[in-house]
């Protein structure tokens, strides 16, 4: 039989879920996040809950506040075991045996799809976490508090999970969407400056390709957030966070199965030199690089002004960002920078064609296809020439 048959299938599925901000989740009184777990003394939810260990270090009697928290609603909500401390930073991330120890303490709980997997941390653990619940039973209900600036507004409130794998950044994972999202602002204050600063160049990010206003406001705020100013954080965080919400929502792909990832703007290079300090550069510090970057390449194109390119690296140093990183200087045996390598993985990762996003003009988006590596290779050595001038 020579015929076809074919069928036609459309799922619509919506996603939906609650972010919210608060100050001491875990306060006697606070109950904002009994409200999002749901639970009544005829079902009472079952919850485990994962705990960055720089959190529990910033913060001693994290854990301890965390089980009198639950011990108060027995009635409602069963804590299956006392909080489990997982080790924070990328090092989770690379590790899958770590990640398939956190699947097996989800399964000797026997947490069911009803049950919620709190996950408080840094965005390296609630993605790596956020991966191991995906894994469980199809998809545990995850309910993310982030607890670094760059997790608050970024990394904990989207719907990507993952760890990496043969040498490149999240490199095997899943799209799933969490159960629910509570941002903490308290919990910034265990920080050390660089992650309390990381989260503001993704705040940079997101604003020079969507929102001019936020743009000013931030080189506005610079100063105050280089002096590590709670305020202007938490007023940094809410607004990328909409931003970042928005985009998902509204942007078309949120499971970003085109070429283009627009709030990936200056990461191409983030990742490379994520990956070529073996992670001494954090996420955000990276990125603080990369916006660089790709800002000094977009002023080269006259997409934006040379001095809308100055002002954007000024207020990211600023804000106490290091932007001639040593990892630039690595070469490869034909003395090209080694970052350069950051646009074939960049693509490989997003599949298609290459596709980077620039702003055009601030607040605004265009996207090339081409880097002329030449002149990348000025940018670079004009980020480190300015070294040389500040030394
Ligand atoms: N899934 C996404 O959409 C997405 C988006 C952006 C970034 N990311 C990922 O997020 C990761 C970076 O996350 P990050 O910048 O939050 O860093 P991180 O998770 O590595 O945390 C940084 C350090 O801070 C510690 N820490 C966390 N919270 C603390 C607190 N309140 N007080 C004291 N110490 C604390 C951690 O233990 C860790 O040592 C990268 O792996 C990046 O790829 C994911
Ligand atoms: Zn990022």
């Amino acid at each position: 039989m020579n015929e076809t048959l074919s069928l036609d299938q459309t799922v619509q599925v919506t996603l939906r879920y609650p972010v919210r901000f608060c100050r001491q989740a875990f306060a006697p009184g606070q109950e904002v996040l009994a409200e999002l777990l749901d639970g009544s003394p005829q079902r009472r939810r079952r919850v485990m809950v994962l705990l960055d260990s720089g959190v529990a270090e910033a913060f001693p009697g994290k854990a301890a506040e965390i089980t009198s928290w639950f011990a108060a609603r027995a009635e409602t909500l069963e804590l299956v075991c006392p909080p489990e401390i997982v080790r924070g930073g990328e090092g989770i991330k690379n590790d899958y045996r770590r990640v398939m120890s956190l699947v097996d303490l989800m399964l000797e709980f026997h947490l069911c799809r009803h049950s919620v997997v709190i996950v408080i941390g840094g965005g390296a653990v609630l993605d790596a976490a956020g991966f191991a619940v995906s894994l469980v039973h199809r998809g545990l209900r995850l309910l993310r508090m982030p607890s670094t600036s760059l997790a608050q507004d970024d990394a904990g409130i989207g719907v990507k999970n993952g760890m990496n794998l043969h040498g490149g950044k999240n490199t095997i994972g899943v799209f799933a969407a969490p159960y629910a999202v509570l941002n903490d602002f308290a919990l910034l204050e265990g920080l050390p400056d660089e992650h309390w600063r990381a989260g503001i160049s993704e705040a940079f990010k997101v604003a020079m390709i969507k929102d001019k206003a936020f743009f000013e406001e931030l080189c506005g705020l610079a100063p105050r957030l280089g002096r590590r100013d709670q305020a202007a954080m938490e007023r940094v965080i809410v607004r990328c966070a909409e931003l970042h919400l928005e985009h998902i929502a509204t942007g078309g792909d949120p499971f970003e199965l085109g070429s283009a990832r627009p709030l990936d703007f200056g990461h191409w290079s983030a990742h490379k030199l994520e990956t070529l300090s073996q992670y001494r550069l954090g996420h955000g510090q990276a990125v603080a690089v990369g916006i660089a970057l790709d800002t000094l390449y977009a002023a080269g194109l006259g997409w934006i002004t040379d001095a809308d390119a100055e002002r954007t690296l000024a207020a990211l140093r600023a804000c106490g960002f290091v932007l001639e990183v040593p990892e630039l200087r690595i070469c490869l045996g034909d003395q090209t920078p080694a970052v350069l390598q950051g646009l074939r993985e960049f693509q490989e990762h997003l599949g298609g064609e290459l596709t980077l996003t620039l702003p055009r003009p601030i607040g605004c988006k265009a996207e090339i296809h081409e880097v002329d590596e030449t002149g990348m290779r000025e940018k670079i050595e004009m980020l480190l020439s300015c070294a040389a001038v500040e030394a």
